[in-house]
């Protein structure tokens, strides 16, 4: 039986992307990325990457403070540039809710420009754990029918679909993704090869 949240979900890893940033001195450094938890600071930047992300269904402020405030059933992640003096932009995030032995991932997203350097991945993957570590055996989502980027995503982890939803979104049907048997070794062996590879 799932239980909720406690303090070992506060998870951070960093991870350097083979991208760098041009100095004006001619030399590049690395980027650096942090995937952490997300902090009521975050809001209003996560906010503005959900309207860039999600055009029509952008979560208000207002719904992600009423997420964090839920620590025990609730955990959201960023990922942002690592800065050695004060918090980097946030160029990710991802959240679920725990149900019991269930969970529901409720959003992923990265910055368009941000995108294809395995950050959703990197995301999903900590989820999935922290969730594992929560005694979650089901993890599901709903995604829009069109959507291929994130059903890919979500594929590649093992995801299947569970469910068809016609009208769940105003102009589209809904695919209800499903990882099912978490707690079975095999399947969490083969999710944390994945970790390992992303970081
Ligand atoms: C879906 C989304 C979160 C993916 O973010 P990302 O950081 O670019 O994804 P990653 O680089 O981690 O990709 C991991 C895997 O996802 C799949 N994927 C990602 N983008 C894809 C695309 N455009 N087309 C097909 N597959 C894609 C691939 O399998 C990829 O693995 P690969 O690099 O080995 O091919 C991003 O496109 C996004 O923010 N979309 C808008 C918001 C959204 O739709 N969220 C999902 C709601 S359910």
């Amino acid at each position: 039986m799932g239980r909720p949240f406690g303090k070992g979900k506060k998870s951070k890893a960093t991870r350097r992307l083979p991208l760098h940033l041009e100095h004006s001195r001619g030399r590049s450094q690395a980027i650096r990325l942090v995937l952490e938890p997300m902090r009521v600071a975050d809001v209003e930047e996560v906010t503005a990457l959900d309207r860039l992300c999600f055009p029509e269904e952008a979560w208000p402020a207002a719904l992600y403070r009423s997420e964090l405030g839920d620590e025990l059933h609730c955990l959201y992640l960023v990922v942002r540039i690592a800065d050695d003096h004060r918090p980097g932009s946030v160029v990710a995030n991802a959240g679920c809710r725990l149900y019991g032995d269930q969970a529901q991932i409720t959003t992923i997203a990265t910055n368009p420009e941000w995108r294809r350097h395995r950050i959703a991945e990197w995301l999903l993957l900590h989820l999935l754990r922290a969730v594992r570590d929560a005694g979650v055996t089901t993890v599901t989502l709903e995604v829009r029918e069109s959507n291929a980027a994130a059903q890919g995503l979500y594929r590649k982890h093992g995801f299947v679909v569970a469910d068809r939803v016609t009208g769940y979104y105003e102009d589209e049907a809904a695919l209800v993704l499903a990882l099912f048997d978490l707690d079975d070794p095999h399947v969490w062996q083969r999710l944390q090869v994945g970790l390992q590879h992303v970081g």
